[in-house]
């Protein structure tokens, strides 16, 4: 199962579908049934799975865009199996069981008792049985550990009661690197498709290279002198006569207010801070006293120029979160584009 919320992380789905079905996804993992709307109106036939819980009132969604629920409750399972018998079809569904993440899911205690409802719904069939890891990127693998053994047992109690899964799935990326024996007949990388390593630290020697990189351009260029402010608030000044570019990026596009006085960016294989507050559309860089840097050059915020790389998680650490929040800020009015195959990418 590729996990393709948020807009594949903020890689947009219309880039990043045909290359992961070509990657051999054939499963795709959501958070809203507008996401789910929005891949079959990209064409998507495949199956999609809805990761949250199913609201009431979306309950037409789900024969309609035929997507298949996570059940962590018997009152979900039975307006769902109502809808789908007012449509005459079943929905393939999922017994999800809270192992320790505290956010969806049914007791394991009640897992049983759970499935037998749904089992005799004429409107659901019971095509798998999850759970969710809360820490399976961490070094520290003692509460994962617990969280797979809880889901084991729970599973194995329900299957010698006699419920037969097609697929078992508790992987996320961290769950796939970290522990083989989570990954069962299914596993649902969500960061990992996207080039990031779950954990920072391992991000450097992972050998996982981040798909997405981000552009901007030098729109327009001045030489300052020693001591001129920049941006709001007048809170950087520069140390000496300097060249000062703007380019045409700011936190409208997803780089964070929060990052001001952290961020660098390369031009031309060379780094450079960006300087003052980041504004909303634009934001200021300090080139020096002397430059080739000219109006039009390309400006790299996530990538590689030369020697020389940012990635995701280098930003996150300076903001204090992590690379999914990071790209997954990228806001809807920067274009992507794909520029790459996967074979360009992986050689
Ligand atoms: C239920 C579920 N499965 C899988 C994933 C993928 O996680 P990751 O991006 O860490 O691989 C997520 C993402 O948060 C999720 O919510």
């Amino acid at each position: 199962m590729g996990v393709v919320k948020a807009n594949c992380y903020g890689h947009e789905a219309e880039v990043c579908l045909p290359p992961l079905q070509e990657g051999g996804v054939d499963v795709f993992g959501v958070a809203t049934v507008e996401e789910a709307r929005e891949l079959r109106y990209h064409g998507i036939r495949d199956r999609i799975v809805l990761l949250t819980s199913p609201f009431l009132s979306e309950r037409e969604a789900f024969p309609e865009l035929d997507i298949e629920p996570l059940i962590s409750d018997k009152e979900t399972a039975r307006w769902l199996s109502a809808t789908a018998e007012a449509h005459g079809i079943v929905l393939q569904s999922h017994i999800y069981i809270d192992t320790g993440m505290t956010r969806n899911g049914v007791n394991p205690e009640e897992a049983l008792e759970l499935t037998r409802y749904v089992s005799q719904l004429p409107g659901l069939a019971l095509k798998g049985i999850a759970s969710h890891f809360a820490t399976s990127e961490s070094p520290d693998h003692s509460y994962a550990l617990q969280q797979l053994s809880q889901f084991d047992g729970t599973y194995r109690e329900v299957r010698d009661a006699g419920f037969d899964f097609d697929e078992v799935h508790i992987a996320n990326s961290g769950g796939i690197l970290n522990f083989p024996d989570s990954h069962y007949t299914l596993v649902r990388p969500g960061i990992a498709l996207y080039g990031y390593h779950p954990a920072m630290e391992e991000q450097k020697n992972s050998g996982f290279r981040p798909v997405m990189s981000l552009y901007s351009v030098v729109s327009s260029m001045r030489r300052v002198p020693e001591g001129r402010a920049v941006s709001y608030g007048a809170r950087y000044r520069t140390s000496q006569e300097t060249y000062i570019a703007t380019l045409p990026i700011g936190y409208g596009d997803g780089l964070m207010r929060q990052l001001t006085g952290k961020l660098d960016v390369l031009v031309k294989d060379s780094r450079y801070p960006v300087v003052g507050t980041i504004c909303m559309d634009e934001i200021m860089i300090d080139l020096g006293p002397t430059t080739s840097v000219a109006v039009g050059d390309e400006v790299c915020l996530i990538g590689t120029s030369g020697e020389e790389s940012i990635s995701a998680w280098d930003i996150a650490e300076k903001g204090g979160t992590i690379a999914y929040e990071i790209t997954t800020m990228i806001s809807q009015r920067v274009p992507r584009r794909a520029i790459k195959t996967i074979e360009e990418h992986i050689l």
